[in-house]
């Protein structure tokens, strides 16, 4: 059974309750398999499981979807009930008092990629995940692969703040097409939901990719498509999240976001690169 707590103070005094190790999973809620995926996993990792349920005004640029963002606290609720302990859902007025809360800078690696498209973005994330820290005090955090740059941008905050949080890091669920889950995939009609495979089926072609200048080309190759607007289609360095040349051998993450029926969607996947002209064989 799954404890809702609404405020800041109960959450302090619960967490004071606690003994054993503690799992937090930060989430915005509208929880599909994806979110239970990640709820599981702190499950198996500790004696007891938070969930975060708050969608945060921060992280969400003007025009973006703030107030359409789909609240659906008693199914998140329901669907968290046999792994969960305490399900966190705060009013926005008790995280953030004031009007102009002090933030995090993350710095450059929040400014590209979704940081430049997304300006404050990340710097909204990096607060609300420091607060929610602070508050739950979890020795476990379970984030998604899914937000790759938000994922290294928390690993970072909890490396340059000594937190000594271990930040667990959950792969992508998909749907049987290979659409990636997400809460905002709710927003798209059926053909939207077709045309979102692009991402996926793009995915699937960088196993075809062995070098690095073939998966550049893979990714610089954009069919002209009036369902699907590209924001990038990218190879980077996990480590630094900077582009990769030519030249690149290793592990590479390919980045894709994109726009169908006006929804933003992302998604992404590890490769391996070996020098041009040694080809892996199978
Ligand atoms: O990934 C999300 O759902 C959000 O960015 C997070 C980490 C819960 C912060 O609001």
């Amino acid at each position: 059974m799954t404890t809702l707590i609404p405020t800041v103070k109960e959450l302090q005094a619960y967490r004071a309750s606690l003994k054993g190790s503690v799992a937090l999973v930060p989430t915005m809620g509208a929880l599909h398999e994806g979110h239970l995926s990640l709820v599981r996993e702190a499950r198996s990792r500790a004696d007891s499981v938070i969930v975060s349920n708050f969608v945060n005004p921060l992280q969400f640029g003007p025009g973006e979807d703030y107030e359409r963002y789909p609240r659906t606290l008693e199914d998140d609720l329901a669907l968290v009930d046999d792994f969960a302990d305490a399900m966190f859902a705060p009013e926005v007025r008790d995280m953030y008092p004031y009007p102009e809360p002090f933030k995090v800078d993350v710095g450059p690696l929040g400014r590209v990629l979704e940081g430049e498209i997304r300006p404050g973005h990340f710097s909204g994330v990096a607060t609300v995940v420091l607060k929610l820290f602070l508050l739950a005090q979890p020795h476990i955090a379970v984030f998604g692969q899914k937000d790759a740059q938000q994922l290294a941008i928390i690993r970072r905050l909890v490396h340059d703040f000594n937190l000594g949080i271990e930040i667990v890091g959950v792969p992508i669920v998909r749907e049987e097409t290979g659409l990636a889950r997400s809460s905002r995939n709710s927003y798209l009609t059926a053909k939207g939901r077709e045309d979102a495979l692009a991402l996926s089926v793009l995915l699937s072609k960088t196993v075809e990719c062995p070098t690095a200048p073939e998966l550049l080309r893979l990714l610089r190759n954009k069919e002209n498509s009036s369902s699907v607007t590209w924001d990038y289609r990218l190879a980077v360095n996990p480590a630094t999240f900077e582009e990769i040349d030519d030249a690149y051998v290793g592990e590479a993450l390919v980045l894709l976001a994109a726009r169908v029926e006006g929804v933003r969607l992302i998604d992404n996947a590890s490769v391996n690169l070996v020098p041009s002209g040694i080809k892996e064989t199978a």
